[in-house]
């Protein structure tokens, strides 16, 4: 690939695009951290060559074509804006921004999002405060996910929604120092905060084909770690798929036997093909995802024609979904059905 990449963040997910990166390969030239001092322990242990001390050296690094955003939410806007401006390519972590300021007949669609990292009151993250995360938390993390993964299924959109949230453990212990994102902090001094964001939700859609659904994410679900799941109802057969089972698809017939495909290129439509790289038996997860999206991205850049259509979500479908949680948000505060005004 042509392109040269800088990755701003380095916790969990900005170690996963390095690597996926690796795997391309694009070249990753260095990083960025919180503080621009700890850049330099955090290059030097991923083997980066530049430690960059502010997002401004990124900008003026000529050799750097692309910068992957993987830091906490309420910085993504401000630095996307500076890099955009410097004339980087930007591929910025959901959500994009804190707020949106900044065929056979498809009908039913359920599943969710179930997680429980954050079960115990000693479970700490900086995404459950709302100057950090946004005012949304479990619906903005990872409701975005499944919202995202069924309009681009389906290929329809959410028309109106009616959400219920709950934050289900009201006081939780903020440890005095630094914790990693996915890890518990009992025994440590900390200090109780009072929390404002949703631990669960519950959504009922309406997609603008006339399909029906419902979906429910919870960060304190005990035994579920990743449950990104859904079911997709037609009138001829269902699909189900779950991401802490990736490999399989559930295939739901009315009459006849139902059936489970285990993942084989050979046996996927060659839409679909190329997004397995292994052959059959050979497990592919969550790591490969973002080897296949940065493949589309570096690939697109490398074309060089900026009209052509993308296979990547782009920054106009992270503003709708900035768009979709303002809605949830609205419904679940006035207890009623939201319409999305898209424009
Ligand atoms: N797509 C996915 O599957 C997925 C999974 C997890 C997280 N995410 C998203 O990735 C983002 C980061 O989440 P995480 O779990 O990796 O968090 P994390 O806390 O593990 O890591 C955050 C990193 O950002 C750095 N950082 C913090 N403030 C900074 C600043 N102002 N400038 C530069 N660096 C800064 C920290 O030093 C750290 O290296 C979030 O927006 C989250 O929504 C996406």
């Amino acid at each position: 690939m042509k392109q040269v990449a800088a990755v701003i963040g380095a916790g969990f997910v900005g170690k996963a695009h390095i690597e996926a990166l690796r795997r391309l390969p694009v070249r990753v030239r260095g990083t960025l951290v919180s503080s621009g001092e700890r850049s330099a322990a955090a290059a030097k242990s991923l083997g980066l060559e530049r430690a960059y001390k502010s997002i401004e050296e990124i900008a003026s690094d000529p050799e750097v074509t692309a910068v992957h955003i993987c830091t906490p939410n309420y910085v993504h806007f401000e630095q996307a804006a500076k890099l955009m401006r410097a004339g980087k390519h930007v591929l910025c972590e959901k959500p994009l921004a804190m707020d949106s300021r900044e065929t056979a007949t498809l009908v039913v669609v359920h599943g969710g999002f179930l997680q429980d990292w954050l079960t115990y009151p000693t479970d700490w993250n900086w995404r459950l405060e709302s100057k950090l995360g946004g005012e949304l938390r479990a619906v903005s993390d990872i409701g975005t996910h499944w919202l995202d993964l069924i309009q681009w299924i389906t290929g329809q959109k959410v028309e109106e929604l009616c959400a219920d949230l709950a934050t289900i453990v009201p006081v939780r212990h903020k440890p005095r120092g630094h914790v990693e994102t996915f890890s518990s902090a009992k025994d440590v001094p900390s200090d109780e905060i009072p929390i404002d964001t949703d631990d669960y939700a519950s959504v009922m859609v309406h997609l603008d084909h006339g399909a029906k659904g419902v979906f429910t994410v919870s960060q304190v679900s005990a035994g579920r770690k990743c449950k990104l799941h859904f079911e997709i109802n037609g009138t001829e057969g269902s699909l189900g798929w779950n991401a802490e089972d990736p490999n399989t698809l559930w295939i739901g017939r009315r009459n006849e036997a139902n059936a489970i495909l285990i993942k084989d290129p050979s046996l996927l439509a060659p839409a679909a093909r190329p997004y397995a790289a292994y052959p059959g038996g050979h497990a592919e997860g969550y790591p490969d995802t973002f080897v296949q999206l940065f493949r589309d991205y570096y690939n697109y850049l490398d074309a060089g024609d900026f009209k052509a259509p993308r296979k990547f979500p782009t920054f106009s479908i992270g503003h709708e979904e900035l768009i979709l949680c303002e809605a949830i948000q609205k419904s679940a505060h006035e207890r009623t059905w939201t319409k999305l005004h898209w424009d």
